[in-house]
Parts: C-alpha cells; structure tokens; sequence
C-alpha cells in the first residue's frame, strides 16, 4: 500500500470476490437480450476518476446537496451513536463525505472503507489517515453488491457500528437487491448497529436527466469507459466511436437508466466469445432508483430496519436517513412532503 500511516493497515482483500468475476458477468452481460452489465464494473481506477469529476459537475446536484445537510445534521446523528464506534463505509470511493461524520463523533474506534478500487482505496485512505490522525483505519477490499465480511479484527468485537452509505449509492441496487443489501449489513453489524444512507428523491426528470448527461460529457466519459476496460481486461475488440451515451427516464421503474447505444451493426469479439449488436441496440450499463420517503422507509422495514431520523434539503431533492433496527427506535414522523 502507498502512502501507508501508522494508523492504516494493508487492505483486507475478502475471499468473496472471485478473480474472474468480470469476465463472467461481462461474458454473461453480452450474451444476454437486452444486454446489460453489472455498474459496479464502471469503477476501475479511470471510472473512479472520472466519478470524482461527476461529483463535482453544475448538473449532479446529488453531491453538494448531501454533503451540506451531512455538514448540519452530523451532530445530531453522533448525539445518537455515542462514543466509541466502528464505522463501516460501503464503497469508499473518494472518502470524501467521511470527515463530516469521523469529526463530529465521539472517540470513533475504526474506520472500515470497503470499495472494490483498490489503487483508489489507498490513495483516499492516505489523505483520510493525515486529516483524521490518531483513528484506526481498515480497509476491506471487496465488492459491497456480493456478501462479505467485516476485518477480522472487528470479529467478536461489541460497542456501536454505524453503517455509511451516502451518494445514493443505494439507487444503483435494484429494490429487491438494495432490501437484502440492507438486511446483510445489518447483520453484518449486530445488535447495536445504526445506518446513515444518502436517497436521491424522485424529481422533475427536467433535473435528473442532465446530471446523468451533462454538457461537458463526463457522464459519458465514465459510461464508455467500462469499454475501455472490457478491451484491455479481457482482449475486447468493441468499437468505441460505434457507441454512444443516453441517459434514460424510467418513470414507471422511478429510475435513471444509463446505456451504450450502438450507432450501427457490428460484430465484436471478447475473450474469444463473439457478439453482435445490432444498429440501436444498447448495452444498459447502470440504474439509479430515486426513493420517495414513503417507499424508502417500506423498503428500509421490509429489512429488518426502521428510520429514526430524516433530513432534507430546502428543495426536497435528497434526503440523509439515520436507520435503526426495526424494533429499537420509535418510527420518526416523515417531515413534510415538498
Ligand atoms: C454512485 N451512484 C450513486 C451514481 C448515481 O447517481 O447513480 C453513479 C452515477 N452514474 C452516473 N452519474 C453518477
């Protein structure tokens, strides 16, 4: 690892993620009508690059919005933990919103990030290590959509665990797959576990469809680049300038859809597998569901969580949810709607 502090270990590589996962859900994903491919692939080191760009973009209103109402309701939320906690951030990334939680808690015993990037993990881990001196760091390399575990320095230990999941990164699981995320983790975190997760709400698709399409081209960048990937990882040979980047409204699904659509006919070939692809045809490549708080909160239920406390934005276009088990907190009245 790079950078390493004295405070940061090597990252725990989780015996979950098989070597060639890629390739078989690649393999899989090509093969299959309509295509399709697992987002989670969008994340190589470029992909999580070209997502701190996103993040940072005058259309993807997600990030600023989150980050302001974690900066005002951080306290509140360490008021309810206390001290003493293992918080375990699901898909790292940039660890960027993290500091806003680490600081206002009292005495955090450990920060476990787990991400599948792992070049990136160690990058952001160094800056987090030098600006939040003194917390025990644990990184888990691992991807967070597949069951895995926590370190096994942190098997058998007891005091409060808070889970992080800000981005809305939540969206990118379908529903039925974000319950049992929800319902891993939980377990995975025990009795006195709680849960911070950042929801993009269903909007004007007026306000969605540029931050999944922006002027600049970014959003397109990121998408191609699984492509990228694909041709160097597994010796692809998918044309690049034959496709291009749509970002779809699913108004019945309440979702974004992200997908390469091909501009013409062609015949493609990775790891040996041909595939063909017809003119218009796309590969879809990513879905972020926007969640109401009434369905967040059903879906939050149907995993074994409830929410304690919700915080929204003046404009009602994201929200940062404090989850509690199902039977340890008295339900939270819903603010009201916009
Ligand atoms: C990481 N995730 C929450 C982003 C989203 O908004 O669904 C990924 C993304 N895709 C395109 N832009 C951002």
């Amino acid at each position: 690892m790079s950078q390493a502090t004295p405070s940061q270990q090597a990252a725990f590589v989780c015996p979950s993620l098989p070597e060639d996962a890629f390739a078989t859900d690649v393999l899989a994903g090509l093969g299959r009508t309509p295509k399709s491919l697992p987002s989670v692939w969008l994340y190589d080191q470029r992909g999580s690059v070209l997502f701190e760009e996103i993040t940072g973009l005058d259309e993807y209103y997600q990030t600023r919005t989150e980050t302001a109402l974690l900066g005002e309701c951080a306290a509140a939320i360490a008021d309810v933990i206390g001290p003493d906690a293992v918080v375990v951030e699901f898909g790292s990334g940039s660890s960027r919103k993290t500091p806003l939680l680490l600081d206002a808690l009292v005495t955090p015993r450990a920060y476990v990030p787990v991400d599948i990037a792992d070049d990136f993990l160690d990058g952001a881990l160094a800056t987090l290590a030098r600006r939040c001196p003194g917390i025990p760091m644990l990184p888990v390399r691992a991807d967070f959509t597949r069951p895995f575990h926590l370190p096994p320095q942190l098997r058998n230990t007891r005091g409060p665990r808070l889970g992080f999941f800000p981005g809305s990164t939540i969206g990118n699981f379908a529903p039925a797959q974000a319950a049992a995320f929800l319902a891993h983790v939980g377990k995975m975190l025990g009795p006195h576990r709680h849960m911070v997760v950042g929801v993009d709400a269903c909007q004007d698709p007026a306000v969605l469809l540029p931050a999944y399409d922006d002027a600049r081209g970014v959003t397109a960048q990121f998408d191609l680049n699984v492509l990228v990937r694909i041709n160097r990882e597994l010796q692809g040979d998918l044309p690049l300038d034959a496709f291009r980047h749509e970002a779809r409204f699913n108004a019945g699904a309440s979702r974004i859809e992200m997908h390469l659509v091909a501009q013409r006919a062609f015949t493609a070939t990775v790891l040996g597998h041909r595939f063909s692809f017809a003119a218009g045809e796309s590969i879809h490549t990513e879905n972020s569901y926007k969640y109401g708080q009434t369905e967040f909160r059903a879906l939050a239920n149907s995993a074994g969580w409830d929410v304690e406390r919700v915080w929204l934005d003046a404009r009602s276009r994201f929200a940062v949810y404090l989850l509690c088990p199902a039977t340890a907190c008295p339900p939270a009245p819903l603010p009201p709607a916009p």
